[in-house]
């Protein structure tokens, strides 16, 4: 019931303002809550509200702030079984308000690493510049390119941006990762795969198993209203073809699938 609610609310291009009516019902439904995380921690700097909104998808502070910590110590110990982290350029590409990335110079503090975030929202990276001194920040289009050299990283990583973009734009985002990725650095990537298939109508379903990509779209490219899944299938034959895949960890019901490769 609710999807195909959604699916008309789509059909008729009203995605943007029904996220905007979701976003203001987040904000009373959390008002208590973030009141109090703000009075408890006054030191903490966080996001303009729809700019957290846009990226997490809940006006929620404490899961922002600490589910954003469990992910970067999840994130950096999955990193750490395949290259070192320490004297690297890391970069997080699609980094939003840094959920993950503002805790990654504390976490690593005594591995003497540099810190990249990109991200193709200007208003999201002017915060991004404004509040993390201690992270070099660029922005980039929707398309590619990145700003960097050949070879400039030793680790990069992503989460839940694939999942918000075209089938030929993920394809062209992969491969200019790996051009700024060097020769034995990783990538680490989400994309939503097979527990996601729930959420998919009976038409979709079959668009996965044969072809391997869904879009949902009818909404700006790169927003969290624009969906895409990826098969297995699809990200072995098509995306990561011509690289090493180091590690596949399906998603439990309704997480995305992680993938580690190696360029
Ligand atoms: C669902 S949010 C995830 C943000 C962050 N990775 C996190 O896990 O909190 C998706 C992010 O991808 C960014 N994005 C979408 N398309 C992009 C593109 N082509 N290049 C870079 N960032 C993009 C959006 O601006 C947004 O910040």
């Amino acid at each position: 019931m609710k999807q195909s609610l959604m699916n008309l609310i789509r059909k008729l291009g009203l995605l943007e303002e029904a996220d905007y009516v979701k976003f203001l019902l987040s904000s009373l439904n959390y008002f208590f809550r973030n009141r109090k995380f703000k009075v408890d921690n006054p030191d903490i700097v966080l996001p303009p509200h729809f700019m957290l909104f846009e990226s997490f998808g809940k006006m929620d502070y404490a899961s922002y702030y600490e589910k954003g910590k469990e992910s970067a110590d999840d994130i950096l110990e999955l990193l750490e079984k395949h290259h070192t982290l320490e004297n690297i350029n890391l970069l997080e590409w699609g980094c939003g308000p840094v959920r993950i990335l503002r805790h990654i110079p504390e976490i690593l503090a005594d591995k003497n690493l540099s810190v990249y975030g990109s991200d193709y929202n200007p208003e999201t990276i002017k915060w991004d510049k404004a509040s993390f001194k201690n992270i070099n920040f660029s922005k980039n289009e929707l398309l590619p390119p990145l700003e960097y050299d050949d070879n400039f990283f030793e680790v990069i990583y992503c989460i839940s941006v694939f999942t918000h973009l075209d089938e030929e734009t993920e394809l062209k985002w992969f491969n200019e990762i790996v051009r700024v990725l060097k020769p034995g650095g990783i990538f680490l990537l989400s994309i939503h795969g097979e527990s996601s298939k729930d959420r998919l109508s009976e038409e979709e379903k079959k668009i996965f198993d044969e072809h391997g990509c869904v879009i949902r779209s009818n909404v700006t490219e790169g927003k969290r209203s624009f969906t895409s899944y990826n098969s297995e299938k699809f990200m072995r034959e098509r995306m990561l073809k011509d690289v090493k895949i180091l590690e596949f960890i399906p998603g439990k019901k309704n997480e995305q699938d992680i993938w580690i490769v190696r360029k």
